[in-house]
């Protein structure tokens, strides 16, 4: 592997692997997800060195492409949906190899995971349990399933994106889970076979893991004396990335080696899986922007870009920070960018906003940039929760997404057209 990271600077331009990212927008045009393979690869090698097992978060980013390079790679996936499910299967993965997370499994969903073989549901509630009992039975099968316990620990993260807390809809109550593992012992149709957490996204620390585990590895122990078997721990997703805004989270090696070395000084045998999504793909991808207005203003100076809260809703979501650059550094366009730029002649700081119909609708406050109409910008770290998160509002369509590989482009999906937006919507 090239030293040189994967996005990178070249006489002042942004480059995503061998391609510049002015060449991308002129060709392709913005707003604009782009996505590097090598960035993606290295992320996911740096946790399967490890042997552990990784299931890629769905959620994160779904894009068949980019799916498919995982499932290349040899990784799983966690999933949340059917929908899901099908993505995976359509990009080359293998039911197999996915586990099915989430509060809400409809029994379609658990029929069509059952019927493609998924192998393990994480349950997260009794009443899910039972329910898959119920829709096993029917297809007369056994479902694998792990329940994802609460073990309400606080990740110190954003409240939106905590999910290890008691007041958390999410797992099986920590006091009810020896019970609800003894329940699903009972059932027919049901086959524990490990146990799952998530605390929480964007963890920059590993000390909340660790508490989450000595909780976990507590009631493994209580189970096997109970005789329940556990075969797998899967620790969950949740390592943080570093935006660019002071984040400083371990490297994923030191997460994942100090994590099995704790499971497996009490259950060497045990299997330990991951669901990561943000630290696989966070940092592998960037949305391009251009500058469509400079509205600079008493209180307040305006840079009005073509991407908006519906492409890139984490900022205006969770107040998220993600760092937004030139693709083209002022000093490779000449002196008269710098002069001709700003209510001061110089750089000044900007709130970055999008075109959408909402004082919400910004993507980055108090940007010190020199910053011209025309001009291109790359919001960083855009990769996972990105295009998933995108919507239609203010029928705007959606991005397209590219994957870059050296010096090969591809199209992973083409930009929507309000066209196609109209599809299924009827006139009376
Ligand atoms: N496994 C489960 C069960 C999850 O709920 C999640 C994320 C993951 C794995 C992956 O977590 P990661 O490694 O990506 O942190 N939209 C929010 C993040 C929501 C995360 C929800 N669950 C954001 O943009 O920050």
């Amino acid at each position: 592997m090239s030293s040189t990271p994967a996005i990178h600077r070249e006489n002042g331009t942004l480059y995503i692997e061998g391609v510049s990212c002015s060449a991308l927008a002129k060709q392709y045009g913005t707003p604009l997800y782009v996505y590097s393979r090598r960035a993606l690869t290295e992320a996911y090698n740096a946790y399967a060195s490890s042997g552990a097992k990784v299931h890629v978060a769905v959620k994160a980013n779904s894009n068949l492409g980019v799916l498919s390079l995982f499932a290349r790679l040899g990784a799983g996936f966690d999933i949340v949906t059917g929908g899901e499910l099908a993505r995976v299967l359509a990009a080359g993965g293998k039911a197999s190899n996915v586990v099915f997370s989430g509060v809400g499994k409809s029994a379609d969903e658990m029929r069509y995971a059952l019927r493609e073989g998924v192998k393990c549901f994480n349950v997260e509630s009794a009443p899910e349990l039972e329910r898959l009992n119920d829709v096993a039975g029917e297809m007369g099968l056994k479902a694998p399933v792990s329940l994802r316990v609460n073990p309400d620990v606080d990740p110190k993260t954003h409240p939106y994106i905590s999910t290890g807390l008691k007041g958390n809809k999410f797992g099986v109550a920590f006091s009810d889970a020896l019970g609800t593992y003894k329940r699903a012992q009972e059932m027919p149709h049901v086959q524990v076979s490990g146990i799952d957490c998530h605390i929480g996204s964007q963890i920059t620390d590993i000390a909340p893991y660790l508490d989450a585990l000595d909780r976990v590895l507590d009631l493994v122990a209580k189970l096997k004396a109970e005789g329940v078997p556990i075969a797998h721990i899967d620790v969950g997703g949740g390592l943080g990335i570093d935006y660019g805004n002071g984040d400083a989270p371990p490297k994923t090696e030191q997460f994942v080696s100090t994590i099995i070395s704790r499971i497996h000084e009490q259950e060497p045998t045990a299997e330990v899986w991951f669901e990561p999504g943000r630290s696989l793909l966070g940092n592998a991808g960037v949305l391009l922007t251009t500058v469509e207005y400079l509205k600079p203003g008493e209180e307040k100076n305006f840079c009005i870009v073509d991407a908006g809260m519906n492409d890139l809703a984490r900022p205006s979501m969770y107040d998220a920070f993600h760092d937004i650059v030139p693709v083209v550094e002022t000093a490779e366009r000449g002196e008269d960018a710098a002069s001709t730029n700003g209510v001061d002649g110089g750089a000044t700081t900007w709130e970055i906003v999008g075109p959408v119909c909402e004082s919400g609708d910004w993507l980055g406050h108090d940007r010190a940039l020199a910053v011209q109409p025309g001009d291109v910008l790359a919001i960083l770290s855009a990769g996972a929760y990105g295009f998933t998160m995108a919507s239609n509002y203010n029928t705007r369509p959606r991005p397209a997404e590219l994957v870059v590989d050296g010096e090969t482009v591809h199209v992973v999906r083409e930009r929507e057209t309000v066209q196609s937006l109209f599809a299924g919507e009827h006139l009376i």
